[in-house]
Order: structure tokens, then C-alpha cells, then sequence
């Protein structure tokens, strides 16, 4: 490959000369030249110069302000200034700015222009290395940034899953003889025994508990997942039929933008409607909260991530929104905001382990007091992939 050098150059002779060194010297070059700096410009804008050689006074600028236009525009320019005088000064000043070197016209000129612009060459060849090299680290570093975090919240889940699992399991056998006994009270008592009441109610608090068992006993399973390739929008809806009724008394209007023959999932049509009923009720909840009369809005959408082969589904309310300090702790289990009779802090925490085990991702934005969405993504399988 040829190195490309761009001389930028007033003075018909000198161009001439230039060209007949370059000729004569050993290495291969290309020489393009202009007679102006704004024209000089323009072509660095346009073509990936290995070198560029600037005469130091020209007509409409000097090479000091072609050089600091030049790195307004180009990141990195291996720019060498070129004059008929030398002066210490102006050298210091274009060096400072950046120049890679400074050639003075004298006798010398002949023999050295061609090793300077080798050396410009490759001084400019290994700073594009190692910017190169700066930016993959940075991706690099940002990606691990993001694994770590994933996997912190993941073993978090881990820890919690495990012990919940065994807390409900110790707690279940006393409840059970809570409500035993309570009911075998309850049948001895008289029917107008003032007792009734008060023992009717412990039974509807050992139910209560039961049901919250049962979620957290959910939460803390592994796996007794049933795969196999679905239509995304089919629990969707599962989750839209149990709710819209409930959703209508709460005066919260659902509008759906479901895409139409998208690929299939590889998912538990079960267990993805569970995440989405967690996700539509935790919207109606943030809706509830704001005490709006008008009510308010829940979207929904899925649509094909071509780029990135997945399907997204989308969830937005206009609810309350989510402040940047509640945001870190929305998939930890047992965080809630809600008071002891409204949220046990479990459900986000149960759609991030769903999505989790479906290969999925889960992002979460929210603007408050605008409302939030959530961002699932669900790889999809391959058409010549489902038999
Ligand atoms: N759509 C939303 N808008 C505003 N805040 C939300 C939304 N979804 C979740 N949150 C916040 O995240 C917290 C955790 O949600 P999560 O579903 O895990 O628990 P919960 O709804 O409080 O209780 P549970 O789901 O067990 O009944 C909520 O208490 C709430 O502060
Ligand atoms: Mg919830």
C-alpha cells in the first residue's frame, strides 16, 4: 500500500520538487496537492491521508490555523509544516498544537523529506492502533461492567431464593396448624358465639398467609419449566382476559400494539403470563397511586428486534413513576414500596427470574413523574428450528 500524502502548497516549483523527491526515493507514495489551506481542508474531510505536508504561509491562512481547524474536524492529524525560514518559535508554538514534525527548506530538505514523512507514517499509524485499541477496552470494560451487575443480582436472587425456600417450608407446618385448629374451633362453637368472629378471621389471616406462601414457595423453585416454541402475544392476552375487567373498575384504559406473525419464543406460556400479570398489576398499582380521577393508561407492545434477534415487549403506565434511588432495588426480592396490605416485594422479583430462565432481558425506564416502562427481550427461534 502506498502512503497517501496530501501537501498542501501555494508555490507551483515547490509542488514540482516535492514530487520528483518522492519519486526518487525509495519508499512508494501517492502525492496529492492543493494551493489552498480551506481547499487543503476539505480534502483531509474527505480522504484518510497518511501524511500531510503544510507549507507554513499560505495565501489565505497559516499552517498554525489549518492545523487547529484540521483537529477541530479529524481526531487524529499526522500533520509536518513545512517552511523556507526557520524559526524556533513557531516550531515550539505548531509542536505544542500537535504538529508530528517540522521541515525547513534548506539544502537538506532533498534528502530528508522522504524519512520524515516515513516517520510521520508511522508515528500516525501506531496513535490510530492505540485509539483503536483505547476504545475495544472501553467496550470491552463497559460489557464486564454490565456482566458483573447481572451477576450480582442473579446470585442475589440465588441467596434470597434459597432462603425463602426454607423459611416457607418451616412456616407452612405451624400455619397449617393455625387454621386446623382454628376451623376445628370454629365447628364446636355455638353459631352465635361471640368467639365465631374472631376465630373466622384468624382462618381468613392463615389463608392470607397461605397465598403468600405459595408465592414465595414460586419464587424460590428452580426450575419445573415447561419450553416449547410460542406465540409472544398469546399469554399477553392470558394476562390482558384476567385483568381488563378488574382494569376497567380502576379506570385504566389498556391499549395494545401487539405485532402480528412474529418468530416463535421458546417459553412457558404459564409462567410468562404470570410475569406479565405482575407487571400489569404493579402498573395499576402505580396508576392507583397518583389518586387521578381520570384514571390512567397501561401499554403494551411487542414488536421484532431484528438486530439482535429477539422479540421485545414492551410495558408502559402513566402510573408514579419510579425515583432513581428506588430504581436500584425494584428486583430485589422482598422490596416494595407499598404498605404491609398492598405489595410483599415479590413480584418484580419473580418476572426477573421468569425472564432470567427464558433467556430473556429485562430493562427497566422510568421518568418520574411521567411514568415507567419495562423492556423484555426474548431471543426467538429460528424458523428452521421448530419441528
Ligand atoms: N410500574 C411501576 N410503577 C411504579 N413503581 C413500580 C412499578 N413497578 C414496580 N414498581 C416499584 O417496585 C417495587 C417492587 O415491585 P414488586 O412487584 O417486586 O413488588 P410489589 O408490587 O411492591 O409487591 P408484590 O408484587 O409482591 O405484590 C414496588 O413496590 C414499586 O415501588
Ligand atoms: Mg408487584
Amino acid at each position: 500500500m502506498p502512503i497517501k500524502v496530501l501537501l498542501i502548497e501555494d508555490n507551483n516549483d515547490h509542488v514540482l520538487l516535492a514530487q520528483k523527491i518522492l519519486q526518487r526515493a525509495d519508499g512508494d507514495y501517492v502525492l496529492d496537492s492543493v494551493k489552498r489551506a480551506k481547499k487543503g481542508l476539505d480534502k483531509m474531510s474527505q480522504t484518510n491521508y497518511d501524511v500531510i505536508l503544510c507549507d507554513y504561509r499560505l495565501p489565505d491562512a497559516n499552517a498554525l490555523e489549518v492545523l487547529k481547524e484540521a483537529k477541530r474536524q479529524i481526531s487524529d492529524v499526522p500533520f509536518v509544516v513545512i517552511t523556507s525560514a526557520g524559526s524556533e518559535k513557531i516550531a515550539v508554538e505548531l509542536m505544542k498544537q500537535g504538529a508530528y514534525d517540522y521541515l525547513v527548506k534548506d539544502s537538506s530538505y532533498e534528502s530528508i523529506l522522504p524519512a520524515v514523512i516515513d516517520r510521520s507514517f508511522r508515528r500516525h499509524k501506531d496513535v490510530i492502533g492505540r485509539r483503536k485499541a483505547e476504545e475495544s477496552l472501553k467496550v470491552a470494560y463497559e460489557k464486564l461492567k454490565e456482566t458483573q451487575e447481572e451477576l450480582i443480582q442473579s446470585s442475589k436472587m440465588a441467596a434470597m431464593g434459597q432462603l425463602a425456600a426454607g423459611i416457607s417450608h418451616e412456616l407452612n407446618q405451624p400455619l397449617t396448624g393455625i387454621k386446623g385448629f382454628a376451623q376445628a374451633a370454629l365447628m364446636d362453637l355455638d353459631k352465635d358465639n361471640p368467639l365465631q368472629a374472631d376465630l373466622s378471621k384468624i382462618v381468613e389471616q392463615a389463608d392470607r398467609m397461605d397465598t403468600i406462601i405459595k408465592n414465595v414457595q414460586f419464587f424460590a423453585k428452580k426450575s419445573e419449566f415447561k419450553m416449547r416454541p410460542i406465540d409472544i402475544n398469546k399469554p399477553i392476552q392470558d394476562a390482558f382476559m384476567f385483568l381488563e375487567a378488574q382494569l376497567k373498575v380502576h379506570n385504566i384504559k389498556l391499549v395494545k400494539f401487539l405485532a402480528k406473525n412474529l418468530p416463535k419464543v421458546q417459553a412457558d406460556p404459564n409462567q410468562l403470563q404470570q410475569a406479565f400479570l405482575n407487571l400489569l398489576t404493579n402498573a395499576r398499582d402505580a396508576i392507583d397511586s397518583t389518586k387521578r380521577h381520570q384514571g390512567g393508561q397501561i401499554s403494551v407492545q411487542t414488536l421484532l428486534d431484528n438486530d439482535n434477534k429477539s422479540i421485545e415487549v414492551i410495558f408502559k403506565d402513566d402510573g408514579c413513576g419510579i425515583s432513581k434511588k428506588t430504581l436500584e432495588h425494584i428486583f430485589n426480592p422482598f422490596f416494595t414500596t407499598k404498605s404491609p396490605d398492598g405489595g410483599m416485594g415479590l413480584g418484580l422479583s419473580i418476572v426477573y427470574r421468569i425472564v432470567n430462565n427464558h433467556k430473556g432481558k429485562i430493562t427497566v425506564g422510568s421518568k418520574e413523574p411521567e411514568g415507567t416502562s419495562f423492556k423484555i427481550n426474548f431471543p426467538f427461534v429460528e424458523e428452521e428450528h421448530i419441528h
